[in-house]
């Protein structure tokens, strides 16, 4: 029987309603929370995505700005720019598009985004309070992760998730969330990089598989235990003959993992677009909080 599809796309769509709701009950009474995003050179796949999150916000009732800066903005001009966000109350969560050009410190920008703004969830403070078990923000990947599971009512207390990748974006929160104490956490987690030898080994073992390696469908079907959980939060280009030139796949073989998995994420449709929903949970977050 083929696997059952978890859709990213509706899900998403029912948290950012969720979220909408929520503002369209105080709005007029209070200030909207609001979201700066800083765009620094023309990275053409950061442009997609601060326009897919300009969007999210305007519909959800988040007043949110692009500011957008050329390539070689200076790294101290940056830091100044993301000061005056820091302290200008107008702005409830700040976010800078990743990847920066090479002559910028991204570390650097990332601890200059003050903590109570920071809804990425990437500065040191909250990733070490999400360590502990005492999150501020939930990284937006990787809490959205959670919550489709949480949707799907799958369980995960007690199995074994097998994360493939080890950033500080995806694979690292996403093995912080999973192993705390609790619901929809709870697992026996193992992390898997590049050092593997033979990264089958683990794959095969996997209750729960979760694929951030940015390599297009490496993870084929006899890769995958029959029945697991595959989410695939890969995005990947590939040639292909339409319009664009390309097409997206993720880390994961999909027809062939449809086959044997018990659920699994489509890319597009899967992880993505609860990115994009977290991240407007996380900035009403910033704002209820600055709101006291
Ligand atoms: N859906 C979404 O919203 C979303 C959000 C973020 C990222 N993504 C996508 O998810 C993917 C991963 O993103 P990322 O930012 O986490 O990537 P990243 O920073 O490049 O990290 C990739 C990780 O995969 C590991 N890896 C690479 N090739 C491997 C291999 N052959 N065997 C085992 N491990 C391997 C790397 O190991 P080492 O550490 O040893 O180098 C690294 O830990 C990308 O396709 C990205 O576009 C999607």
């Amino acid at each position: 029987m083929p696997a059952q599809i978890i859709d990213g796309k509706a899900i998403a769509q029912e948290v950012r309603e969720e979220v909408a709701h929520e503002i369209a009950g105080f709005a007029g009474s209070r200030p909207q929370p609001s979201l700066m995003v800083f765009l620094v050179g023309d990275d053409p796949a950061s442009q997609v995505y601060v326009r897919m999150k300009g969007r999210a916000c305007e519909k959800a009732g988040i007043t949110s700005e692009t500011r957008r800066f050329d390539a070689d903005i200076s790294e101290k001009a940056l830091l100044q720019e993301i000061s005056a966000i820091n302290n200008d109350p107008a702005w409830n969560g700040l976010l800078v598009q990743l990847p920066l050009p090479g002559h910028i410190d991204t570390q650097k920008v990332i601890e200059a985004v003050a903590p109570e703004k920071d809804v990425d969830c990437f500065h040191p403070f909250n990733v070490g309070r999400l360590s502990v078990g005492m999150p501020v923000f939930s990284p937006a990947t990787p809490a959205g992760i959670v919550e489709m599971l949480k949707r799907s009512d799958i369980k995960t207390a007690g199995k074994h998730a097998v994360i493939l990748g080890r950033s500080n974006i995806v694979g690292k929160p996403m093995a912080s969330l999973l192993v705390q104490k609790g619901d929809f956490a709870n697992a026996l987690v193992t992390i898997v990089h590049s050092a593997a030898a033979d990264i089958s080994e683990y794959t095969r073992q996997a209750d729960i598989l979760i694929a951030a390696i940015g390599r297009p469908e490496m993870i084929r079907g006899d890769m995958i235990k029959p029945g697991a959980i595959v989410i695939d939060v890969g995005i990947n280009r590939i040639d292909a003959d339409n319009e664009k030139g390309y097409r997206l796949v993720g880390d994961v073989a999909y027809d062939e993992a449809l086959e044997i998995a018990g659920h699994i994420t489509p890319v597009p449709g899967g992880v993505g677009p609860m990115t994009i929903a977290m991240l407007l949970k996380n900035t009403l977050k910033a704002y209820h909080m600055q709101q006291g």
